[in-house]
C-alpha cells in the first residue's frame, strides 16, 4: 500500500465489520504473510461481478481463496461461476475447505497447476477476469489472457502500481528493478491495446480495470 495508510484504514471502516470467516481468512494471512487483497479491493470485486453480471470468472492466483470468496459470493447471486487457479498445493487444499465452509463449494472450481500451462488448455471464454498471482509473470498472464475474455468483459489486476514503485522517479531497492520494470511494461501493454479500454485506480496496491470493446 503505497497511499497513507490512514486512507487505507478510513476506506476499511466505510465497508463495515466483514463476517466472521473473511475475518478468520485476513487474521490468517496477515499471520502467515499470505498478500491476500486489501478488503477494500475484495468488496470492488464483488462489486464489479454484481454490477456486470458477470457469469464465468476466471481468478488466476487463489492463494487460501479470500478473493475467491468475494468474487464467489456475487457469482452466487448472478448464477456464475468461479474457476480460480494456484500452483500452491497446500494453499489450494486450504482454499477447498474455505470454500466448504463458506458454502460456496457449487460455485468455484478451484483448478492446481502453473497459469502458464492451464491457461492455454481453456476451451471457453469468460466475462470476468481477476489477476493476481507472481508479478513479475503478469505480462505473460496478460498475452494468454487476451484471448479469452468475450467482448465486453472485463479484466481486473491487482499490486499494478506495486507499492506505489511502478510511478516513475519513485526510490526503491535495487532487487525490485525487474518487478517494477516489468509491471511498468504490463500496464503499457494493456493500456495500449486497442480492444481495451483501461483505468488505473490508486486503491488497495493499485488496481488495473479494463473493458474488452464489444466489436473485435
Ligand atoms: C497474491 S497471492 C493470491 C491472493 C489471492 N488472490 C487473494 O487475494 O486472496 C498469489 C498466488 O499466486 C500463486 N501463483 C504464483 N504464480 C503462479 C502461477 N504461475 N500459476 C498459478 N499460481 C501462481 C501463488 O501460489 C500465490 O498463492
Amino acid at each position: 500500500m503505497f497511499y497513507p495508510f490512514e486512507m487505507e484504514q478510513y476506506l476499511e471502516t466505510l465497508l463495515g465489520e466483514r463476517d466472521p470467516l473473511l475475518k478468520e481468512m485476513e487474521e490468517q494471512a496477515l499471520k502467515e504473510t499470505i498478500p491476500v487483497v486489501t478488503p477494500t479491493v475484495g468488496n470492488f470485486l464483488n462489486l464489479l461481478v454484481h454490477m456486470g453480471n458477470a457469469k464465468a470468472i476466471l481468478e488466476i492466483g487463489t492463494a487460501i481463496g479470500y478473493s475467491t470468496i468475494w468474487l464467489a459470493r456475487a457469482a452466487e447471486k448472478t448464477g456464475g461461476h468461479v474457476t480460480t487457479i494456484d500452483m500452491n498445493k497446500d494453499r489450494r487444499a486450504r482454499a477447498l475447505k474455505y470454500f466448504e465452509r463458506a458454502g460456496l463449494q457449487d460455485c468455484v472450481t478451484a483448478l492446481g497447476g502453473d497459469a502458464r500451462k492451464i491457461l492455454p488448455t481453456l476451451d471457453s471464454m469468460f466475462d470476468f477476469v481477476f489477476i493476481d498471482a507472481a508479478k513479475g509473470e503478469y505480462l505473460e498472464y496478460l498475452h494468454l489472457i487476451y484471448p479469452l475474455i468475450s467482448p465486453g468483459g472485463v479484466l481486473v489486476v491487482d499490486n499494478v502500481l506495486f507499492r506505489g514503485w511502478v510511478v516513475p522517479g519513485s526510490i526503491f531497492v535495487e532487487k525490485y528493478d525487474r518487478m517494477v520494470n516489468g509491471l511498468r511494461q504490463f500496464l503499457e501493454d494493456l493500456c495500449q491495446n486497442p480492444d481495451f479500454t483501461t483505468t488505473v485506480l490508486p486503491f488497495g496496491d493499485g488496481v488495473s480495470v479494463s473493458r474488452r470493446l464489444n466489436a473485435m
